[in-house]
């Protein structure tokens, strides 16, 4: 199993959410997964523009490392997303990559990955922040098997606490069994149903409009001509 992790923190890997990603990719690759850490700098992924090209012809115009990382996802079986609580919500960096995904999101285009969030914070309010996480997953087609995150300011020292390096270890093992076991929760199931048939109306209305995705629609999905 090959895994993408996008890392949205701007201190990169020596930051907690990358020090706390680190040990989920180890839980990772001790069930025999390959791992890789894509840490999202501000230039690498910039804001959509909203132009709506993606929709029209299935890539985007700005010249960055979207496109490359979008395919590395594609080519990859799993995705984790890891990102510092900024002002209750993910980093300005993860949230550009989210948004350049609204094409990936109306053909559902990452399905059958699986993925899992993580998230480190100063001082909590990671739930919310871990939902929309792990929602965005469900709507690009990935199932997501859980999340791990870590209030920094009620940590002491210098490492995580066992428990946290525990759930962390635990989550990434389980990324990969998930996957080898094809698992998939009814609620994620029923969720990424409801999704399909909200994107499938969305489809037929915009098939003028959207021709890539229209006919990404026909070849892939059931939506005839
Ligand atoms: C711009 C900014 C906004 C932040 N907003 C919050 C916040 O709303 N709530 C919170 O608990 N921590 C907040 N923090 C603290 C970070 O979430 C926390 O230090 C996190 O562990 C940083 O992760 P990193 O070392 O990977 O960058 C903020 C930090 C920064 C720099």
């Amino acid at each position: 199993m090959k895994i993408i992790s996008l890392l949205g923190s701007p201190r990169g890997l020596k930051g907690n959410t990358g020090r706390l990603l680190r040990i989920v990719l180890n839980g990772a690759e001790s069930q025999g997964a390959e791992t890789e850490i894509i840490p999202l700098k501000g230039d690498s992924v910039l804001p959509c523009r909203g132009c709506d090209v993606c929709h029209q012809k299935g890539v985007c115009v700005q010249k960055d490392d979207f496109e490359a990382i979008k395919n590395k996802i594609f080519k990859a079986d799993g995705l984790v997303l890891a990102s510092p609580n900024y002002i209750f919500g993910v980093s300005a960096q993860l949230k550009a990559f989210m948004d350049r995904c609204c094409g990936i999101i109306h053909c559902m285009g990452f399905e059958g990955k699986y993925g899992a969030s993580v998230i480190t914070s100063g001082g909590g309010d990671e739930v919310p922040i871990a939902e929309f996480m792990n929602h965005f997953l469900t709507i690009t087609g990935i199932v997501p098997v859980g999340a791990v995150w870590a209030t920094m300011g009620s940590i002491s020292g210098d490492d995580f606490p066992q428990e946290i390096r525990t759930r962390a270890f635990d989550l990434g093992k389980k990324i990969v069994t998930d996957w080898k076991n094809q698992e998939k929760p009814e609620s994620t199931a029923l969720e990424m149903d409801a999704f399909y048939r909200r994107m499938k109306r969305l489809m037929i209305f915009r098939k003028d409009q959207w021709p890539y995705e229209y006919d990404y629609w026909v070849r892939h999905r059931n939506l005839s001509n």
